[in-house]
């Protein structure tokens, strides 16, 4: 067999007929940017986190960078973040001059760990960026208080989170602000980049606004601050429009394939996500930890199933984040997490022989 890490094909198919004939409409109106497509995506991301405001933009790291813009971080600011995401959650506040301040992860969720937040407050922090990291819910209990308590504005990098959500809220409402990434891998995927920017406060949603057409507000060609160009194409909005009704189906299948792995391979050496029997976890990546892991994904590789692994490099320790001083050893957690993380293929379209080849695959390695 030949399993690959994800499978766009597979999907594209089932909404192919949608995407097309939107496509065709875009083209013959040539309405190209920011028209009804990126509206009507607005809302209906809006309505489904439960937020008034939804801007949509050009990427992820826009999404984070005009957040940060929105909320004024600039040279001198902290921001508390996890070491253990994708490096737009970092390089976003160094790009607006800020410091990146990492606290650990948790070791179960992987998540950042809400304790360290509080112990890394200073006068000089101005937010604090969570990610929700492989669909799996932050401690949305602890979190926001902490922002309260401090009168720190809370940023959710929901880039791998749409729809994971508890009883009090999906994520993406429950910050000050927040940043989704439609890059096609995700579990909402387009076909090219996209991004948004949700908010529950209408000053923030209204500042992005502006911020994502180089600072214009009604009156054209009149800066009432300095943006950036991050608009979104209509193209891309009008495929995303055509793939959200799937959504809750296709994370639905994702923590099901999630829930099989776990059953299946829990009597091995593996430490396995820890899923809940509720909607907090989305599995956007199904991610283990083994300790041979490298010596695991070669395996996995000669048996034709192609795995990932987030991240090999914690932030803290990356050549181009030298010089805030951080070092080997920092946060030990996500240190180790990066040394032992593989993620195996949980896309919604995975059949039932591909998921008993994979486990079949992982205890071969295990038993031989
Ligand atoms: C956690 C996280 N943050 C931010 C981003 C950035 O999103 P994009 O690739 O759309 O810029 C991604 C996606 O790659 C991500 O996984």
């Amino acid at each position: 067999m030949n399993i690959p890490p994800i499978n766009l094909k597979a999907q594209f198919k089932l909404v192919q007929k949608d995407i097309l004939k939107n496509i065709r409409k875009i083209l013959s109106e040539q309405k190209l940017i920011l028209g009804q497509y990126c509206s009507l995506l607005e809302s209906t991301i809006a309505q489904y986190v439960g937020v008034p405001s939804a801007i949509s933009c050009a990427n992820g790291t826009d999404a984070l960078i005009l957040a940060l813009m929105a909320l004024d971080i600039k040279e001198g600011d902290e921001v508390i973040t996890t070491p253990y995401t994708f490096f737009a959650t970092a390089s976003s506040i160094v790009l607006m001059g800020a410091k990146p301040v990492f606290v650990d992860i948790e070791k179960e969720s992987m998540n950042i760990n809400p304790e360290l937040i509080e112990k890394a407050v200073t006068p000089r922090t101005k937010a604090v960026i969570i990610v929700h990291l492989f669909g799996k819910l932050c401690d949305m209990d602890r979190i926001p208080k902490i922002g309260e308590k401090y009168r720190i504005p809370v940023i959710e990098d929901i880039a791998q989170s749409l729809g994971s959500r508890n009883n009090k809220g999906m994520s993406g409402s429950f910050g000050d602000i927040a940043a989704l990434s439609f890059y096609p891998t995700k579990n909402l995927g387009g076909i090219g980049e996209g991004g948004m920017v949700l908010s529950k406060r209408a000053d923030l949603g209204e500042k992005v606004k502006k911020l994502r057409v180089h600072g214009m507000g009604s009156v054209p060609y009149y800066h009432e601050m300095v943006g950036i160009n991050s608009r979104l194409d209509e193209i891309k909005a009008c495929a995303l429009v055509a793939k959200f009704p799937h959504l809750e189906a296709w994370n639905k299948k994702r923590i099901g394939n999630a829930r099989f792995y776990n059953k299946k391979l829990k009597d091995l050496p593996i430490v396995l996500p820890d899923i809940k029997d509720d909607l907090t976890y989305i599995a956007h990546q199904y991610v283990i930890r083994v300790q041979e892991r490298d010596r695991l994904q070669e395996f996995l590789k000669q048996k034709g199933v192609m795995t990932g692994i987030y991240y090999p490099l914690p932030l803290h320790l990356q050549p181009c984040f030298a010089s805030f001083g951080y070092k080997k050893g920092d946060f030990p957690i996500a240190e180790e997490t990066s040394e032992t993380s593989l993620a195996l293929p949980v896309y919604p379209e995975l059949k039932k022989a591909e998921k008993d080849y994979i486990v079949k695959s992982v205890r071969e390695f295990f038993n031989r």
